[in-house]
């Protein structure tokens, strides 16, 4: 596989350049708890260099954008926006999970507390937003502009929406594999899927390339989703710089999780959906207890196949495209590294 490091390189630096730019005016406190989780600087904001993110997301929407037009620059304000939204719904998602440890570092909620973790995640939605503003109508018909705002906002729409379900889906004893894709997908599928389509819409009006890309986008948010909640399970913390017990300890009804509870009989069977109907989160030694049910159970392997099922109608998406050039080539490089990723 060509390597994902060589790829990102080459968009990284312009689309940090591109949220330190927007983010010039931003008051100082604010400023600093919004660097700090993107790991520029250290907890006193002093420049320090810690994990970022992979920008997995605005580089997918640079190389579709270039894809279809030859330069990825004119799009880079999308990029931008889309990153600086889905750091938005970390900062969130991190109170909202109870975690502490992000990216290898204390959460901001978990320095700063909750109130200022909040506000400051209220800040950066709101510029990103802001940030699209900054695409140039020299560049683009506003008919592309305006369906670009409409997207975006879309997509923001369905992650909280999917933050709802998700949430609410720890306390609810009846959900089903299908009430899980449909969260995941809108939790974290729909801005993937923003990421490519504001880089095809962008780029193009041609329906049947947006639609093929919509396909490509869509399957890969779900299976991008399932590899985060099996690295939420069986992943090392030292990778992913995530707590590797969290999920399992606030009962998230991820696919292992769901299959297992409905595959074991027995009294072993029993005591698991007991544990799940109490309103009390997990302890060590239940965690324990569920690991092993999801050994016995096979869930592993009943998820990497749900996983791969995605994967191959987003393949075939893709294919349908079958655009010539590199930046093509490195979206394929990258949906790979999605689904394969151990952190
Ligand atoms: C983590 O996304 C949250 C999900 C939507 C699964 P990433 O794995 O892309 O997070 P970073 O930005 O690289 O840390
Ligand atoms: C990812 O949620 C979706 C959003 C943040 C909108 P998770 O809670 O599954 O992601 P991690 O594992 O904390 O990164
Ligand atoms: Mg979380
Ligand atoms: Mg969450």
């Amino acid at each position: 596989m060509a390597d994902i490091g060589a790829i990102l390189k080459k968009y990284i630096p312009a689309i940090e350049q591109e949220i330190q730019t927007a983010l010039a005016e931003t008051p100082d406190f604010l400023g600093g708890v919004i660097r700090y989780h993107f790991g520029w600087v250290d907890e006193n904001f002093n420049p320090s260099r810690a994990e970022s993110g992979k920008m997995l997301r605005p580089a997918i929407c640079l190389l579709v954008f270039e894809t279809l037009s030859g330069d990825y620059r004119p799009a880079l304000p999308a990029a931008a926006a889309i990153e600086m939204i889905h750091n938005f719904t970390l900062l969130h998602d991190d109170i909202e999970d109870n975690d502490r440890e992000r990216r290898g570092r204390p959460t901001a909620w978990a320095l700063w507390g909750k109130p200022l973790a909040i506000n400051t995640g209220d800040y950066l939605y709101t510029l990103a937003f802001k940030t699209l503003f900054r695409l140039s109508p020299a560049d683009f018909p506003a008919e592309r502009l305006l369906a670009v705002h409409r997207l975006v906002a879309d997509s923001c729409l369905a992650l909280t929406v999917g933050q709802d379900l998700d949430l609410r889906f720890e306390g609810l004893q009846q959900v089903t594999p299908d009430m899980y894709i449909d969260m995941v997908y809108k939790k974290t599928g729909a801005l993937l899927e923003a990421s490519v389509l504001s880089g095809a819409i962008l780029g193009t009006d041609n329906a049947q390339l947006i639609e093929n890309y919509r396909q490509f986008a869509r399957n890969i948010g779900i299976a991008f989703q399932i590899r985060d909640d099996m690295l939420g399970i069986w992943g090392d913390s030292a990778k992913t710089g995530k707590s590797a017990d969290n999920d399992l300890r606030r009962k998230k009804k991820t696919l292992p999780v769901l299959y297992t509870l409905a595959q074991t009989t027995g009294s072993r069977g029993e005591q698991l959906r007991a544990l799940y109907a109490s309103d009390q989160p997990l302890t060590d030694d239940q965690i324990s207890f569920v690991r092993d049910s999801l050994e016995l159970a096979g869930a592993r392997g009943y998820t990497q196949q749900a996983a791969d099922s995605y994967i191959d109608r987003a393949f075939t998406g893709l294919q349908q495209i079958n655009l010539p050039g590199q930046p093509h080539a490195d979206l394929e490089t990258i949906a790979r590294f999605l689904i394969d990723r151990s952190h």
